[in-house]
């Protein structure tokens, strides 16, 4: 049976992530990564986590399963992270523990199209590499939206709004909650509103991955687009990762929220969720969610989580004035000032596909063929180093 499979290519990271192994080069620089880094190049294990795992160890006395929607208690802390106040006591938004975004967003397509097997959802170009393979191999039709303009290192979003002019009644948009993946370019306040204008206005569903919460301007803040269209439609479901924010991405640790119009129809949407859960894999692996869980409702462990956020967001921002300073000397010519004005882990460094592979071959600096870096390879040590190879290649 095996022998009619066609080979798939390895993930194009992975192959970068090897090249820079293999590089002997002292002054290489990884920009390719997916996971943040410190200003040592680690992935820590955050110090709220740690203490929140010696505390499970010592106090967790059964590994027996749990149901398929995980931990109540991790379902509820993420669901107040999420929607504040309007989680309390709310009997319209139901949450299901996830392993990972991932897990999350392949639930929600399954779920979507047990409601409606001809769903479009418009998700915007460019996304996150694995929003199309992850939802249309589910068998959602998707459709792009405009979203940034790589002469101009912009949003697009007047061209946004015209393209879904285009969509239907109960077509389902895709909005990255904050810190936009790979473009880190981010909906403004006013800009969120006008989407949530035409949303209404076209009676379109806010569908909301949020995988950097704390990672552009602060926990809550963060939420600002969930919380607004949370307060202006009647259904919408939000995706969200604990692997950045927590550091916990190989315990995978996500969570799937739908926000259904009514009690009953909310009942209803968690059923069809602890459903396809049950089918697909039993239910999430426990072990991240409790952990989470434990920093959330512990008012330390909590207060320590969020400096440690702080802090990382505080390393992500600095990196980048770093490099734009940098560049404003070594480049003069050249506009790179939306490093400065993207959030989150990436952006776009706007360089051509042939000048990616002449910062690879010629100066050891590694980025995907898109010119998407990710800031924390960005160090006080080396930013000198790899603002001149930029320059170079320019
Ligand atoms: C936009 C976006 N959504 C979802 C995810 C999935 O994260 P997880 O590792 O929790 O599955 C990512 C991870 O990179 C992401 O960037």
């Amino acid at each position: 049976m095996f022998e009619i499979l066609e080979p798939k290519p390895a993930d194009a990271i992975l192959k970068l992530i090897a090249e820079h192994q293999n590089d002997a080069r002292a002054e290489k620089v990884d920009l390719g990564v997916g996971v943040y880094r410190d200003a040592a190049g680690n992935t820590p294990i955050l110090r709220s986590v740690k203490k929140a795992e010696h505390w499970l160890v010592g106090s967790q006395e059964s590994k027996a399963y749990l149901g398929s929607r995980g931990d109540i208690v991790f379902c509820d802390a993420v669901e107040r992270l999420l929607f504040a106040d309007a989680a309390e006591g709310s009997s319209r938004i139901s949450t299901v523990q996830t392993p990972g975004g991932s897990g999350a967003l392949r639930v929600a397509a399954e779920v979507i199209l047990r409601a409606n097997p001809n769903a479009t959802m418009w998700v915007s170009d460019p996304t996150w590499n694995n929003h199309v393979p992850l939802l249309g191999e589910a068998g959602v039709n998707l459709r792009t939206y405009p979203y940034y303009d790589s002469d101009t290192n912009s949003l697009r979003f007047d061209a946004m709004l015209e393209s879904l002019q285009a969509s239907s009644e109960g077509d389902l948009i895709l909005l990255h909650g904050c810190c936009h993946n790979p473009t880190g370019m981010d909906l403004s306040v006013e800009q969120w509103q006008q989407v949530a204008d035409l949303v209404v206005e076209r009676k379109l569903i806010p569908f909301i991955d949020i995988a950097y919460q704390g990672f552009a301007e602060g926990v809550d803040e963060d939420a600002y687009g969930v919380r607004l269209m949370y307060g202006r439609v009647p259904e919408m479901i939000v995706t969200q990762s604990c692997s950045k924010n927590f550091g916990l991405y190989r315990d995978r640790v996500g969570a799937l929220s739908f926000v259904a119009a009514d009690e009953a129809t909310a009942k209803t949407v968690d059923s069809q969720a602890l459903f396809v859960v049950r089918t697909m894999y039993s239910l999430p692996p426990d072990h991240g969610g409790a952990v989470v869980s434990r920093i959330l409702n512990d008012a330390d462990l909590r207060a320590e989580w969020l400096d440690e956020v702080s802090e990382m967001r505080g390393r992500l921002k600095d990196m980048r004035t770093l490099l734009a300073n940098e560049l404003r000397k070594s480049a003069p010519d050249h506009d790179f000032s939306h490093i400065e004005r993207t959030t989150g882990m990436f952006c776009y460094l706007g360089v051509s596909p042939e000048q990616v592979e002449r910062l690879k071959k010629d100066f050891g600096v590694y980025l995907v063929g898109s010119s998407r870096i990710n800031v924390c390879g960005i160090t006080a040590e080396n930013v000198s180093y790899l603002a001149k190879s930029i320059a170079s290649v320019l």
